[in-house]
C-alpha cells in the first residue's frame, strides 16, 4: 500500500469531517471513526469520489473501554497501520458537577482522556519504527484558561490534552513524529446543537469570534506539519489566550464567574 492512512475520530461531523477532507487532499487514504455509521458512509463515499483515495469506515463508541483497541484491529484486519492520528471526537456535558450522574462523568472522561491517549500509545511505536507520523489532540482555548462553571471536566480534559501533547511533542522530536494540540475557539460544527447551547452562545457571542470547521482544520494541519506544539486558530483566540497567561489566575477566574453563564449551562 503506498498512501499513508489518516485515521481521524469524530470524523461524522465538524472539525473532524473537514480534517479527514484536508487529509485526503494531501493524498492520505482515510479512516474515519464515530458512533453513526450512515454519516461515515456518507463522508467516505463523497471522499473517495473527490480525493480518489481509499477510504474505511470504523463504527465505534469511544466511551466504550474496548473501542480504541477495536477501532485499530479493524484497520489491521485491512492490512492497515496508521500514520496520522487525529483524536478529535468530544462533546460537552452541560450542568453543575453535583447535579451530574457519576456514569456521564465516566463515560466522558473515556471518550475525552482515555480513548485518545490509548490510540496514541498503541500507534506511535509503528511510527517511531517507520519514522513517520503526525498525531493532532484536538483540545480547545478551553484548555488555555481558567475553569468555568458547568461543563465541569471540559476544560480540565482538554487541559490534560494540551499537556499531553506538548510531552508528546518533545519525547519525538527525534523520531520523525510530530505532535499537537489544536486549541480551537466556538467553531461552526454539530457541538452545540448536541449540548443544546446553540441559542445560548449565538445570543451572547459575536460573530467575529466563531470560525469554520474548515479553517480550524487547516489550521490543525498546518500546525502539526510544522511540528507546532499548541496551535490557536484565529487572532481573537490567539489574543484570549495570550490575555489569560498575562493576567493572574485570580483575575481571568473572576471574568469567568461573571462571563461563564452567557456560554456554559449551569
Ligand atoms: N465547536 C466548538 O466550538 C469547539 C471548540 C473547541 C474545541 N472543540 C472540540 O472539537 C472537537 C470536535 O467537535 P466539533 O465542534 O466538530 O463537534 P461536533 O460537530 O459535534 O462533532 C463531534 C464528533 O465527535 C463524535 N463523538 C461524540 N461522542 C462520541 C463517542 N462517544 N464516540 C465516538 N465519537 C463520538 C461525533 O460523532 P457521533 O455522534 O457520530 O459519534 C462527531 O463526529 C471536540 O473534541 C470538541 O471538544 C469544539
Amino acid at each position: 500500500m503506498d498512501r499513508r492512512l489518516a485515521l481521524v475520530t469524530g470524523a461524522s461531523a465538524g472539525i473532524g469531517a473537514a480534517f479527514a477532507r484536508i487529509y485526503a487532499s494531501h493524498g492520505y487514504d482515510v479512516a474515519l471513526s464515530a458512533r453513526r455509521p450512515d454519516r461515515l458512509e456518507r463522508l467516505a463515499e463523497e471522499i473517495s469520489l473527490r480525493y480518489g483515495v481509499e477510504t474505511l469506515t470504523v463504527a465505534a463508541d469511544l466511551a466504550q473501554p474496548t473501542a480504541p483497541a477495536a477501532i485499530l484491529d479493524h484497520l489491521a484486519a485491512h492490512g492497515r497501520t496508521v500514520d496520522a492520528l487525529v483524536n478529535n471526537a468530544g462533546y460537552g456535558l452541560p450542568g453543575l458537577y453535583a447535579d451530574t450522574r457519576w456514569e456521564d462523568q465516566q463515560a466522558f472522561l473515556q471518550v475525552m482522556l482515555h480513548a485518545p491517549s490509548e490510540l496514541a500509545h498503541r500507534v506511535l511505536p509503528g511510527m517511531v519504527e517507520r519514522r513517520f507520523g503526525r498525531i493532532v489532540n484536538v483540545a480547545s482555548l478551553a484548555g488555555l484558561i481558567p475553569g468555568s462553571a458547568g461543563h465541569t471536566l471540559y476544560g480540565a480534559t482538554k487541559a490534560y490534552l494540551v499537556r499531553f501533547s506538548q510531552s508528546l511533542h518533545l519525547e519525538n522530536l527525534a523520531t520523525g513524529v510530530q505532535v499537537s494540540a489544536l486549541c480551537p475557539g466556538f467553531t461552526y460544527s454539530e457541538f452545540h446543537d448536541v449540548n443544546a447551547t446553540r441559542d445560548l452562545v449565538s445570543r451572547s457571542t459575536p460573530p467575529w469570534l466563531w470560525l469554520g470547521a474548515d479553517e480550524v482544520a487547516a489550521a490543525g494541519y498546518e500546525a502539526v506539519e510544522a511540528n507546532r506544539p499548541v496551535c490557536v486558530p484565529g487572532a481573537p483566540n490567539k489574543a484570549i489566550a495570550a490575555l489569560a497567561k498575562l493576567l493572574p489566575d485570580e483575575w481571568v477566574l473572576a471574568l469567568m464567574a461573571t462571563q461563564g453563564r452567557r456560554f456554559r449551562k449551569v
